[in-house]
């Protein structure tokens, strides 16, 4: 597989305009990434595609799939909800990580809209990055919620939660981890092996900060390594990408200052268990 650098392909500019201008028709060129696995032989190469937008839906994932429908069947990407959602159209849209789905085509016909996978990752197919890594980081963190104080272990039981600490999780709970985030951060570039990266991080602080979860203390513990957390640098690529106006890297700082002890994590407000329902504030 080859690890996806960006490439700055130009051609097909002056065509593309005269093409519009000699239909009179609002025709956009796409210059699409294309690597095929099965030809490991060819190296990566852009593709040009044009469509005609005043016979096309108005995002560039439907310029995608009209060039998928009409044109090329070959061309491969990921996508479901196609309303930013689902997470599965993130791509690298001139220059940007953003979400298909959820991106306006730039209708300036005098240049191509430059349409890449996820940069630094590795390529499974044309726009398809490799997340297997990615998944593998997010299931470290053990996304879900962890009890330990129950009376009885195994019954099911409501939990509870105070409207103040449940606010907590906004801003984090949306997440759809479509990992724009992450292959926008430099250290996760060089690190993203070892280091979390910005999605992954909001999450574990999603599960950190929750009222109702009892494994802060081991959730802490594991991220407290040179590596983790701490490669980053607050630089804020992933903040400023951010498709769903999330900012990881506001969270990653919160851990930051959980880990140092400047700051502890507040007894919830209401007793998840229902046992009291005024507990430790009060
Ligand atoms: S703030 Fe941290 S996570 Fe976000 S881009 Fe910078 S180094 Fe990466
Ligand atoms: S924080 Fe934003 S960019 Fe990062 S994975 Fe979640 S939705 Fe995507
Ligand atoms: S198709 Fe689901 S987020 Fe774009």
């Amino acid at each position: 597989m080859p690890l996806l650098r960006l490439t700055t392909g130009t051609f097909g500019q002056l065509r593309t305009f005269a093409t519009s201008q000699a239909l009179g028709k609002r025709v956009k060129t796409f210059a699409v990434y294309r690597w095929n696995p099965d030809e490991p032989d060819k190296k990566p190469y852009t593709q040009n595609y044009e469509v005609d937008l005043d016979d096309c839906a108005p995002m560039v994932l439907d310029a995608l799939l009209k060039i998928k429908n009409e044109i090329d069947p070959t061309l491969t990407f990921r996508r479901s909800c196609r309303e930013g959602v689902c997470g599965s159209c993130a791509m690298n849209i001139d220059g940007v990580n953003t979400l298909a789905c959820i991106s306006h085509i730039d209708t300036n016909l005098s240049k191509p809209s430059k349409i890449y996978p996820l940069p630094h990752m590795y390529v499974v197919k044309d726009l398809v990055p490799d997340l297997t890594n990615f998944y593998r980081q997010y299931q470290s963190i053990e996304p879900w919620l962890q009890r330990d104080k129950e009376a009885v272990k195994g019954k099911e039981t409501q939990l509870l939660q105070d409207v103040e600490d449940r606010a907590k999780l906004d801003g984090l709970y949306e997440c759809v981890l479509c990992a724009c985030c992450s292959t926008s951060c430099p250290s996760y570039w060089w690190n993203g092996d070892k280091y979390l990266g910005p999605a992954v991080l909001m999450q574990a602080y999603r599960w950190i900060i929750d009222s109702r979860d009892d494994a802060t203390d081991k959730r802490l513990s594991k991220l407290k390594d040179t590596y983790s957390v701490y490669r980053c640098h607050t630089i804020m690529n992933c903040t400023r990408t951010c498709p769903k106006g999330l900012n990881p890297g506001r969270a990653i700082a919160q851990i930051k200052t959980l880990l140092s002890g400047i700051v502890k994590k507040q007894p919830p407000i209401m007793d998840p268990a229902g046992l009291d329902k005024q507990a430790a504030h009060n």
